[in-house]
């Protein structure tokens, strides 16, 4: 038993896709948000400056005495090396390898379509699971570096014309492919899953990789012994390093309560 928060982190809003999925999980846990917001979007940037962003990131959440770290990113999940991860302190757990795997459970025709920033797929992170999950997989990996920035100002609805008109875009290989199974492999692309399965149509499964990695993390801290007993009162702090009013605003929409006074502007030390 361990009444720490657990810190999760991401480029900007979506992370709040593990907050949702957590606090539906583990209602009595207390939870600790970062947001780059002053760096967003991380997905278009080179490795060396992802790695430097993300080892910021995981060293604010320690320096605040978290208990363990989820990394609802995955850009970054992507690009960390794994031997920094596994010596960090407390246990880490990235959404990647979580969400491969439920894609592995969802598909039936053994099409499997990945969605995700340039960085992402550049790592080859995805095809990397999938296949050694399943040699046999047809898999098609789209980068969409034009969504991040979108959601972060706040363009989410379902109808939004900029939203359809990338989505139409980005989705028509995928389509293509005849994938039944899509990965939304950036945590900021459920929060317009709508106008995604509109596009996409019926029959196709989207995977919220968000969602996977709050499930991961369950199963890490079950395993680690470190759930607190309390079963519900769980509260969330939001620190974000830039003006927190677009993340409030776009936040509470998609949380379904108002995040104004939890929202925690604060200065980076290094730009
Ligand atoms: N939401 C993040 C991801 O899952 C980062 C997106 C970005 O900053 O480009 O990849």
């Amino acid at each position: 038993m361990d009444n720490r928060p657990i810190g999760v982190f991401d480029s900007g809003l979506g992370g709040l896709t593990s907050v949702r999925e957590l606090a539906r999980l583990l209602p009595g846990e207390d939870l600790l948000y970062f947001g780059d917001t002053a760096r967003t979007p991380y997905g278009s940037r080179s490795r060396d400056t992802i790695i430097r962003y993300g080892r910021e990131d995981v060293e604010l959440l320690l320096a605040r005495g978290v208990k363990a770290i989820l990394c609802a990113c995955n850009t970054v999940s992507s690009t960390l090396p794994a031997d920094y991860t596994a010596g960090l302190p407390v246990p880490f757990v990235g959404v990647v390898d979580a969400s491969a795997a439920a894609a592995v459970r969802a598909t039936k025709n053994g099409r499997i379509g990945v969605i995700a920033t340039a960085a992402t797929v550049k790592s080859g992170s995805y095809t990397r699971a999938l296949d050694a999950l399943d040699g046999s997989l047809a898999v098609t990996a789209k980068a969409c570096p034009l969504f991040v920035p979108v959601i972060e100002n706040g363009y989410v609805g379902r109808e939004e014309p900029i939203v359809t008109a990338l989505a139409r875009e980005y989705l028509a290989p995928l389509k293509e492919a005849g994938v039944d199974t899509l990965i939304l492999g950036c945590t900021h692309y459920p929060l317009i899953a709508e106008a995604i399965a509109d596009e996409m149509g019926p029959g196709v499964t989207l995977i919220d990789s968000g969602a996977q990695g709050a499930l991961a993390l369950r199963g890490a801290l079950e395993g680690a012994g470190l759930l607190r007993a309390r079963r519900s009162g769980g509260e969330v702090q939001f620190y974000v390093s830039d003006s927190g009013e677009n993340f409030a605003e776009v936040g509470s929409l998609f949380l379904g309560k108002d995040l104004a006074g939890a929202v925690h502007p604060f200065t980076l030390a290094a730009p």
